[in-house]
């Protein structure tokens, strides 16, 4: 449940935080807060000098809590494209981020939210929901912790108990083990799982030893966010995974149909793994040859999260990837840079049948790499 951080001076009854709010929305400027606290941006009267008043009025908006405006456009007022920029207002247009093409469905979602409700969601029926106030905390959310109060889960069951400290966290509440999730979604914990083979460093360091990709900022200590890779397109824009132009809410290009390599069409990938090392076949003796000659993308053999039962993040995309006519569909290290795959891949309408022929390792005809 949200909670204000005066809690402390609060009963946890409901109807006293309601004579509490109408006692405050009476009390001079600036409210008796704890001094150890950094100020919450929203409760700061140097950045929003209405006060509680600026988003509670005494009777309310039917069905909220005493808010003076629909749980949707209340967050808008400040944090919409139409703001003026009064005094003391925000800027920060979120509005406009949460319109492109691919976002979260704040804006035809949001009326499911219950104040005081827990996830992940265990009733199937349920209907799914995101709002800004899943995500963040109003009367807690502070520059640079706009999480600051909301309860987290960490998977497996386990929760945060004194509100998320990781923004995956936040994620997991509807993100993994949700009863509603709809068809096509999944369990995005278990990708992450760090008892797997191999995964993105979120929860914790990855498992890759030898990543030689890597741009200099990064390195196999490195621990990188959802919000990394899900975001704003638009790098000067407002921070957070609110909306894009590329699905699902990615902040750069990946393709994921057969297309010509180019340094745009995986832009997302190689803001972190340098292209030329990618091309220049530094780890998979193979990459160039898939990649650019057959046009191979990035997701025929690698998922974007974790792999569950390879190592280097190998998970064969079904749409291009099916077993071989010896029914096989696996992958196996091998040498380092020069694994085996028994499969068959479709690109471009070719078919490349991955097997052993008479002993030797061939790609239909050509056994030459030899590996
Ligand atoms: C930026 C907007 C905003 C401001 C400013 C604000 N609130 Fe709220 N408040 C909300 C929202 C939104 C909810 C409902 C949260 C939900 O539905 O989960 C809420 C809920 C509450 C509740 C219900 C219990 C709870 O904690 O969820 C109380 C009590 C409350 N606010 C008191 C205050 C007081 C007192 C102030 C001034 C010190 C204040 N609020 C300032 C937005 C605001
Ligand atoms: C009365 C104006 C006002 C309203 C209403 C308002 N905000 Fe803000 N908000 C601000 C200001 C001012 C800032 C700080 C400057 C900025 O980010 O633009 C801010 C910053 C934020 C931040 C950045 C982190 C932080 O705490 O500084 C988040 C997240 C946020 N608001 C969420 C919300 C949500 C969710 C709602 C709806 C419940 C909401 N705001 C309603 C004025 C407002
Ligand atoms: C309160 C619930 C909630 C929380 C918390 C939440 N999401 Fe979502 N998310 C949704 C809903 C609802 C959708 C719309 C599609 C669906 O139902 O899954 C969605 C969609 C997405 C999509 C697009 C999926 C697609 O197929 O188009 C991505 C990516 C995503 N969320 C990432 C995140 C990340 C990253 C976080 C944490 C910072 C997060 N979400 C937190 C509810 C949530
Ligand atoms: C390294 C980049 C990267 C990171 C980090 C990442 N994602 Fe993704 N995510 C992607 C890409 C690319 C796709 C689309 C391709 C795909 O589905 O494999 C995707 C797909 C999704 C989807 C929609 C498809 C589905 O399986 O439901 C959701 C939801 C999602 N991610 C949530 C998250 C959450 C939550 C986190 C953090 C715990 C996260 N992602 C971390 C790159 C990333
Ligand atoms: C925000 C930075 C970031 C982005 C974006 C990113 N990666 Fe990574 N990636 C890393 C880091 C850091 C590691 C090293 C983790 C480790 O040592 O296991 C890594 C490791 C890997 C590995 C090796 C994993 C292993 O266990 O050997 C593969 C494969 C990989 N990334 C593929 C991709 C693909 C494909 C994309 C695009 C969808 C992508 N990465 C996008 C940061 C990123
Ligand atoms: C799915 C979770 C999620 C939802 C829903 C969500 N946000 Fe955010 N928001 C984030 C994350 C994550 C960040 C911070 C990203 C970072 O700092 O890298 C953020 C950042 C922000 C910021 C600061 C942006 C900046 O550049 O400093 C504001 C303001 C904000 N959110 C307001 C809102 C409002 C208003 C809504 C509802 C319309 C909303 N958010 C809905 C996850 C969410
Ligand atoms: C045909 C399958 C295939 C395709 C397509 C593919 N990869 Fe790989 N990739 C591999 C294999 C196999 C490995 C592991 C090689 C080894 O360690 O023996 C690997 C390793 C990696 C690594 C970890 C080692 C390193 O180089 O740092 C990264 C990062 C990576 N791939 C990124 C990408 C990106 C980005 C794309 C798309 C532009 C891509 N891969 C396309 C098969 C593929």
């Amino acid at each position: 449940m949200h909670r204000i951080n005066i809690h402390s001076l609060l009963s946890k009854h409901w109807l006293n935080a309601l004579l509490l709010l109408i006692a405050f929305s009476l009390l001079p400027a600036p409210y008796p807060l704890p001094p150890a606290f950094a100020v919450p941006t929203h409760l700061d009267r140097s950045k929003v000098p209405q006060g509680c008043g600026a988003c509670h009025k005494g009777h309310g908006q039917r069905g909220t809590l005493m808010l003076n405006s629909p749980e949707v456009s209340l967050c808008f007022k400040c944090h919409g494209f139409s703001r003026k920029g009064t005094p003391g207002e925000s800027l920060t247009d979120i509005y406009s981020v949460i319109n492109k093409p691919s976002n979260h469905p704040v804006i035809d979602t949001a009326g499911y939210h219950m104040p005081g409700e827990t996830l992940p969601e265990k009733n199937p029926a349920t209907p799914r929901h995101v709002s800004c106030y899943d995500c963040h905390n109003p009367h807690e959310s502070t520059k640079g912790k706009p999480f600051k109060g909301i309860n987290g889960y960490s998977g497996k069951g386990a929760r945060s108990r004194h509100g998320a400290e990781k923004e995956y966290e936040v994620c997991y509440l509807c993100h993994s083990d949700s009863a509603n999730l709809p068809s096509g979604e999944t369990n995005i914990a278990l990708d992450f799982d760090t008892s797997n083979p191999s995964y993105h460093p979120v929860e914790n360091y990855g498992k890759g030893k030898s990543v030689p990709s890597l741009l200099r900022q990064y390195n196999t200590s490195s621990i990188i966010t959802c919000s990394d890779c899900h975001g704003n397109d638009d790098p000067s824009g407002p921070k957070g995974p609110h909306g894009s132009i590329y699905s699902p809410i990615l902040r750069d290009r990946y393709d994921i149909q057969p297309v010509a390599e180019s340094p745009s069409a995986y832009r997302l990938c190689y803001s972190c793994h340098d292209r030329n090392s990618i091309l220049g076949d530094e780890s998979f003796k193979a990459h160039k040859r898939h990649i650019v000659y057959s046009e191979t993308p990035c997701i025929a053999c690698h998922d974007a999260h974790g792999s569950r039962i390879y190592p280097a993040l190998i998970r064969f995309d079904d749409r291009l990837v099916t077993p071989n006519s010896m029914g096989e569909l696996t992958y196996m290290p091998f040498i380092p840079g020069k694994p085996r795959c028994f499969l068959s891949c479709h690109v471009n309408g070719v078919n490349y049948e991955h097997r052993l022929t008479n002993g030797q390792y061939c790609i239909n005809a050509d056994c030459s790499p030899g590996w």
